[in-house]
């Protein structure tokens, strides 16, 4: 029979081995989206793509982005920073904006609007009665982006999805400021941060799909899709990616790249 002694200290190595960090199973991966109505979800005749990822995918998605919302607004409101203190190193935040990010800050300010420019530039401007001091598209992102990478998330920019290219009569798409803004800033986020060319990826889609079938997926107006358009919008994305090598989601994504619909540009 073992002493009191022996058994005390068993129980103690036992404690020891449990509170060590690799008696527990690792923490699976966890993918965060940040973006706007494009990519959140909401119930009626529109819904972002966002509620399709987790389909694709073999990690826990977490989809984080809401409608009405630019990247100035999800900094202001401190929807960033709520995914700066969830991440976990190897997390991966996907960041998409840029259908509220544009307009202008004068006469009216509306929160969303972001200051004209590609680089550090500021504005001053006048929201809710208070000056507030605007930065630039590119400067909300690479914040965010850098603050991620920080704590050891990985970041996408992806550019916007675009209205409907059908909606002339004719097909056209030419990608806006925010796709250009988006790539710069993955790019000077640094090695840790890829850019996905979402909106192109989408807009060869509803190309190849026609102006009738495109037009039936924006069910409400040229900007918010049906459920059935998410899921293409979605489709595009997952396409992007994989065209790409799949980056850091590479080895997380449930589908061949031949079988994921649209064509590698
Ligand atoms: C990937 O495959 C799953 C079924 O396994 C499907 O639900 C999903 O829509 C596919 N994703 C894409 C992007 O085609």
């Amino acid at each position: 029979m073992p002493s009191i002694p022996s058994i005390l200290s068993l129980l103690g190595l036992a404690t020891t081995a449990l509170s060590a960090p690799n008696a527990y199973p690792k923490r699976a991966q966890t993918v965060y989206m940040a973006g706007d109505s494009t990519m959140a979800k909401a119930s009626g005749a529109t819904t972002g793509w966002g509620v399709y990822l987790p389909y694709s995918l073999s990690l826990p998605v977490v989809n984080k982005a809401i409608g009405g919302r630019s990247a100035r607004s999800f900094t202001v409101e401190g929807r960033f920073d709520e995914i700066i203190k969830l991440v976990q190193p190897n997390d991966i935040v996907i960041i998409e904006f840029g259908h509220n990010d544009g307009g202008s800050l004068t006469p009216t300010d509306n929160g969303r609007t972001d200051c004209p420019g590609a680089g550090s530039e500021t504005c001053t401007s006048t929201y809710n009665g208070q000056t507030v001091t605007v930065l630039t598209y590119p400067a909300y992102l690479i914040n965010a982006g850098k603050a991620l990478v920080a704590k050891g998330a990985k970041v996408i920019v992806s550019s916007p999805t675009p209205n409907n290219p059908w909606e002339s009569g004719t097909f056209t798409y030419s990608p806006s400021r925010f796709t250009t803004y988006s790539k710069s800033a993955a790019q000077q986020i640094g090695s840790s941060a890829m850019f996905v060319d979402h909106g192109q990826y989408t807009a060869n889609i509803f190309k190849t799909m026609g102006k009738a079938k495109t037009d039936a997926l924006f069910p409400s107006d040229h900007t918010h899709t049906s459920p059935a358009g998410a899921d293409v919008v979605n489709k595009a994305f997952v396409k992007a990616l994989l065209c790409g090598g799949g980056g850091f989601l590479k080895g997380f994504v449930k589908n061949a790249t031949e079988g994921v619909e649209g064509v590698c540009v």
